[in-house]
């Protein structure tokens, strides 16, 4: 599905993944209970083809492919400096029984019922069309087949992500939301939303539950590393002048100062982890 909003989603990713592979460990480390999580409840056997979207530098699919004996990962991701990063990430773990692959996991080009199971952690929230997402992972699925996903939810639960653009908005460098569904790291925080997408995705059957987790940073200079070189804001932050900036930073230290103890910034953050069983 290329289109502008695709186009745009894939330049923010592009510009950021070099960092995702320089934070690997410390992400890997905060978000151990979602990725633990994921792969428990896909329960990849021997011998299966797990499929994983949105993948990043794909650490996640690599802790499935461990378990995959002579089966395969296929780890995927829209952006093309995103799938070098996983590639490079897989050399570096010696995981050998994967395939890397540029997919848009809105339009797959991959035949039906092809994987035994798909996993895709914080990936449907920031794609324009998750419902087509959601869809094609159907498509693809063999009859029984699994897909684990997880994604934000709500603001008050991931402070994290919901304070930089409230402040982004307030000093006038962010435009309020635009009225309407838009991606966005918290954009399927509804849990019911949520529920609808993978109804009209005709799954046989869904679970949703709540998992926590923690991001973990040493000092608010670590935050704002994470912020400006990982998340989707790292580009506008960047564009930012420096008074500009100065200000965000000095706002951020307010408002994150009840999380903050001597030598730790550890930052509460909740997501939905589901199954949707084809
Ligand atoms: C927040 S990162 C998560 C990366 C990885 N899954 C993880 O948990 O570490 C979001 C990823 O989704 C990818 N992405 C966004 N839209 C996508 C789409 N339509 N198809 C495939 N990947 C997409 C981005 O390129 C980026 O690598």
């Amino acid at each position: 599905m290329p289109n502008d909003a695709t186009d745009r989603v894939r330049q923010v990713w592009d510009s950021q993944a070099d960092k995702w592979f320089e934070h690997r460990e410390a992400m890997l480390a905060s978000s151990r209970p979602i990725h633990e999580w994921l792969v428990a409840h896909l329960d990849p056997q021997p011998g299966q083809r797990v499929l994983e979207i949105a993948a990043g530098p794909g650490d996640t699919g690599f802790l499935a492919a461990r378990l995959l004996g002579n089966g395969r990962l296929l780890s995927t991701d829209l952006a093309p400096v995103m799938v070098d990063a996983a590639r490079q990430r897989a050399a570096e773990l010696g995981i050998t029984n994967v395939d890397h692959r540029l997919l848009d996991a809105q339009a797959m080009d991959l035949p039906d019922a092809s994987v035994d199971g798909a996993i895709c952690r914080w990936g449907f929230m920031l794609m324009p069309d998750p419902a087509a997402a959601l869809r094609e992972c159907r498509r693809v699925l063999a009859p029984g087949g699994r897909l684990v996903f997880a994604v934000f939810t709500g603001p008050d639960e991931n402070l994290w992500a919901s304070i930089p653009p409230r402040l982004l908005i307030a000093a006038g460098h962010l435009p309020p939301p635009a009225p309407g569904w838009q991606p966005g790291i918290l954009a399927l925080a509804d849990r019911s939303r949520l529920q609808s997408l993978l109804d009209q995705a005709a799954f046989a059957s869904t679970s949703i539950e709540a998992v926590d987790m923690a991001w973990t940073f040493t000092d608010l200079d670590d935050y704002w590393r994470f912020l400006v070189d990982l998340t989707a804001l790292g580009p506008l932050i960047r564009s930012l002048s420096e008074t500009a900036r100065d200000e965000l930073r000095t706002a951020l230290v307010d408002r994150l100062a009840p999380f903050s103890r001597p030598g730790v910034l550890a930052l509460p953050a909740r997501c939905w982890c589901g199954v949707a069983v084809r």
